[in-house]
């Protein structure tokens, strides 16, 4: 069986980051930077590479910083032409996005994640697409969205990417209630906000990528708040997944959370650690801090 191709991805990046606060009181958190690249871009280049041909960004006051991101800089590109500065030119211009491919709309007031999801819906149309989460950052071999792109192509219906956590965190995700299980693919009957500790159906958690139906729409539109007075997008879930198949798939790499100080400390340390022109300098730098601890 064949299912349709996936050229549309979605951005929401309306969250208003008061867990990242003071960073965020006047920049978007989807800006914070690791190692030399927002989180945005980080993003966009995954869904690049995964096929993805149309940016819907969901976005809010005070996030024209990440319009200004994708767009062109004559002048900055001008001064860098004039001084022969190539290297640079190349890399201002990698985080261009082509004329028509971006979209830009408003979520006005932050009624939560499936809220701005849902002001998606025109844009998107009648079609599957791909939603990214840029705070939730993937360092991975194969991209994380290409790896649930295959997925998607054998099994259809929607796709999320999961993760196994420790038990005593599953009350900070989304949670599936497994149906079948192949250690790679798993297959959910039911998905759970944020359960109660030790009231978990499984430890398999749900982390910001996802392949959806059109469906989910008409069931944010008729949604009432949920956890945190806000309309959760995994609330939808169980309503899709009376109609349809909605599989993880456990991929290969790892996940930070960048919406949080700590997660966002350990992505520059892994990125950069990745990195030949920063690695040694790092390495030497933890291994100082280690002495100092050691002196303590
Ligand atoms: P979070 O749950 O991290 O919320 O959003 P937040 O508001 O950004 O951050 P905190 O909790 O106040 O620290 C996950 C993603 O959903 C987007 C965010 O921008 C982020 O990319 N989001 C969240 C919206 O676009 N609109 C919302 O109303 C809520």
């Amino acid at each position: 069986m064949t299912f349709p191709p996936i050229r549309t991805a979605v951005f929401p990046v309306a969250g208003l980051g008061t867990r990242f606060l003071p960073a965020t009181k006047a920049s978007p958190k989807e800006m914070l930077v690791v190692v030399d690249k927002p989180l945005i871009q980080y993003a966009v280049e995954e869904a690049c590479t995964a096929g993805i041909e149309k940016f819907i960004f969901v976005t809010s006051h005070g996030k024209a910083a990440i319009e200004d991101h994708f767009d062109a800089n004559p002048s900055l590109e001008e001064m860098l032409a004039r001084r022969g500065k190539t290297a640079e030119l190349a890399i201002v211009r990698s985080a261009q996005l082509a004329p028509g491919q971006a979209v830009f709309i408003r979520q006005q007031v932050p009624l939560g994640l499936g809220h701005a999801v849902w002001c998606a819906r025109h844009m998107v149309g009648n079609q599957p697409f791909a939603l990214l989460l840029a705070d939730d950052l993937i360092l991975a071999q194969k991209p994380c969205l290409s790896q649930m792109m295959e997925a998607y192509h054998q099994l259809g219906g929607n796709v999320a990417a999961v993760m196994d956590v420790p038990p005593e965190q599953v009350d900070r995700y989304g949670i599936l209630d497994v149906l079948k299980d192949d250690g790679v693919h798993v297959q959910a009957k039911d998905v759970i906000e944020k359960p109660v500790l030790g009231k978990a159906p499984s430890h398999t958690a749900i982390v910001g990528r996802y392949i959806l139906q059109p469906e989910i729409f008409q069931i944010l539109g008729q949604q009432q708040t949920g956890t945190g007075g806000e309309i959760q997008l995994t609330d939808a879930f169980p309503a899709l997944i009376k109609d349809m198949p909605f599989h993880g798939v456990r991929f290969t790499g790892k996940r930070f959370d960048c919406g949080l100080k700590e997660g966002w400390l350990e992505a520059n340390l892994a990125f950069a650690s990745t990195r030949p022109d920063l690695k040694e300098h790092l390495l030497s730098v933890i291994e100082k801090y280690y002495e100092v601890r050691a002196q303590q």
